[in-house]
């Protein structure tokens, strides 16, 4: 009989339940926080109150739609880290509440692993299928938080290759769409402005750091220097070369993104090759990364739209994984802000 887990994420400002079963996603629910839009970036203190709010209906959401009661729980797996403290202690107490008043196990996942695992998804909720990824696999994930290269040979052998230094690179768009008035957060916004842009209008610095790390945070001061200089000429600035500006920042991400990616694909001798994280979205990167497949033989595996910004099926394929290991956590367990992969 296939086991089934309930997964919880609240490790941002997304508050998201989903239900396993064997190796199908039956449900997949999020409740997005719009409170942030207003700031700019996400205040950790009304992410950690949304949860609270958000955290009952949407798990409640996910077992109906699920069809599946809380007594035919195998499990409960729930993100500890990395993150906002206050908001994973929302899904870290639920998470705790559940599985004891159940008498299950509990199961912790990190953030960035499950990212990657979203990967090993083959049955999803809408009752398509699709070919999971198979072991072992090099993946490039792309957050607002993380910029990683991560070789994954099985569910628990992940090792981080190369990772940025500075600002991920979905910070990088963010900070770069605020200074031009974008709304929160700026990566869509740059993804569809960028579109009818020129990405050679801006001439912007690309930082080599050593070995297959990165570097973002001279691309935003960059940004921020030529619009200071550009708006004591014309205050309006970018104004109508604001498509050609978002073009121009996007290019230099995603050529810095699949210049690492390349190399670390004649490193490991990979032949599957994996994008994730939120900005996998983006459709520059998505078609940078599909030439690939041509240019150097491999097989690409971009993520279905609905696990590319934080979800919990992610955390349902690390736990189910987990759970069919005999794998699960302490209810002395907590919240792991600082939670790395290495
Ligand atoms: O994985 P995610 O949802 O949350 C973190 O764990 O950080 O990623 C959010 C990031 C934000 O920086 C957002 O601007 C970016 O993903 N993003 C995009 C696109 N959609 C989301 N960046 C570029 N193009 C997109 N289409
Ligand atoms: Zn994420």
């Amino acid at each position: 009989m296939a086991l089934t887990l309930l997964a919880i994420e609240s490790s941002c400002d997304e508050t998201a339940a989903a239900v396993m079963q064997g190796n199908r996603i039956l449900s997949n629910c999020i409740a997005t926080q719009n409170v942030h839009s207003a700031f700019g970036g996400v205040v950790p203190e009304l992410a950690s109150r949304a949860h609270q709010q958000n955290i009952v209906p949407v798990v409640r959401e996910a077992l109906e739609n699920a069809g599946v009661s809380l007594l035919d729980l195998n499990g409960i797996a729930f993100t500890s880290g990395p993150g906002l403290m206050g908001s994973l202690l929302v899904g870290v107490s639920f998470a705790k509440g559940l599985a004891m008043g159940l008498g299950i196990p509990l199961v912790e996942v990190d953030h960035m692993q499950a990212h990657v695992l979203a990967h090993r998804i083959g049955q999803h909720a809408d009752g398509t299928e699709s070919t999971a990824a198979e072991f072992p696999f090099l993946c490039l994930t792309v957050s607002g938080g993380h910029t990683q290269l991560v070789w994954a040979e099985a569910w628990n052998r992940l090792t981080v290759l190369g990772q940025t230094r500075d600002d991920a690179a979905g910070e990088a768009l963010d900070k770069v769409a605020k200074l031009i008035g974008l709304p929160y957060p700026g990566g869509p916004h740059i993804d569809r402005l960028a579109e009818h842009g020129n990405p050679h209008v801006f001439v912007l610095p690309k930082t080599k750091m050593p070995g297959l790390d990165f570097s973002f945070s001279g691309l935003k001061t960059a940004v921020l220097n030529l619009v200071v200089k550009s708006r004591a000429l014309d205050p309006q600035f970018p104004g109508d070369q604001t498509a050609d500006l978002c073009a121009s920042v996007q290019a230099t991400v995603v050529e810095a993104l699949v210049n690492r990616l390349r190399e670390a694909i004649e490193q490991t001798g990979a032949v599957r090759i994996a994008l994730a994280g939120g900005v996998s979205a983006n459709r520059a990167l998505r078609n940078a990364v599909v030439h690939l497949e041509k240019e150097m033989g491999v097989r690409a595996f971009l993520p279905r739209m609905e696990y590319c910004t934080d979800n919990a099926a992610m955390v349902a394929a690390v736990g189910m994984a987990a759970l069919e290991a005999g794998v699960s956590a302490s209810f002395r367990t907590s919240a792991k802000p600082g939670r790395q992969l290495r």
